[in-house]
């Protein structure tokens, strides 16, 4: 079932089946050995509290320097692994049949980490929509407006539901409050692995 509204923000609840859940939570993990996870430094020199890596041509990545796409890992100097094709797949079906997606950011939630509430504005042309995946354990995601002021409200996103930010949603603010830690058994040692889809350049 798909659930949208005139704003352009969409969500496939199960989209992936539990077998599909378990292959792309194993392809990625193994992706991972060569990129592995790191906490990202902000503008303003905290860590977050999610572990990220990237795959695809370009990565999202922040410093002291600030928020940008680079083509290699910042610990190893690598290009990032290439997206998997069963998310080439997922995209060109429900995001963009034309144009692949150049970047796919990998957000893994442990214990208490969470993501404040934010715009994905780091992109060239945001006509793309951002296509996202989650895994594991329940997010309790927030979406806003395009003000940072103005209401949100508050969706829990399950192992296997995908969602797209697009249109006028496509720069709506969104967040994840918490992780309800337990609540699925598919990420080993526990927590939530999200995949952002998007196209940087
Ligand atoms: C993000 O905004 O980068 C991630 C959102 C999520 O984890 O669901
Ligand atoms: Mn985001």
């Amino acid at each position: 079932m798909t659930v949208s509204t005139t704003t352009g923000f969409r969500l496939w609840p199960g989209r992936l089946a539990p077998e599909a859940q378990a292959a792309l939570v194993a392809e990625v993990l193994e992706l991972s050995q060569a990129a592995p996870f790191y906490r990202p430094i902000t503008p303003g020199g905290k860590a977050m509290s999610v572990q990220t890596t990237n795959l695809g041509p370009l990565g999202w990545f922040t410093d002291a320097a600030g928020y940008r796409y680079q083509a290699t890992h910042p610990q190893t100097g690598e290009p990032w692994p290439a997206i998997p094709q069963v998310l080439l797949d997922l995209w060109a079906e429900l995001a963009d049949r034309r144009t692949p997606p150049d970047a796919c950011l990998v957000n893994l939630y442990r214990g208490d980490a969470r993501m404040g509430l934010h715009q994905d504005r780091d992109e060239a042309d945001f006509s793309f929509p951002v296509l996202s995946v989650s895994l594991g354990d329940t997010a309790v995601f927030r979406l806003g407006g395009l003000k940072r002021t103005e209401p949100t409200s508050s969706t829990r996103l399950s192992s296997g539901d995908v969602c797209l930010l697009a249109g006028e949603a496509r720069l709506f603010h969104h967040g994840v409050d918490r992780i309800l830690a337990g609540s699925s058994r598919l990420i080993p040692g526990g927590g939530r692995i999200n995949l952002t889809l998007r196209r940087a350049a």
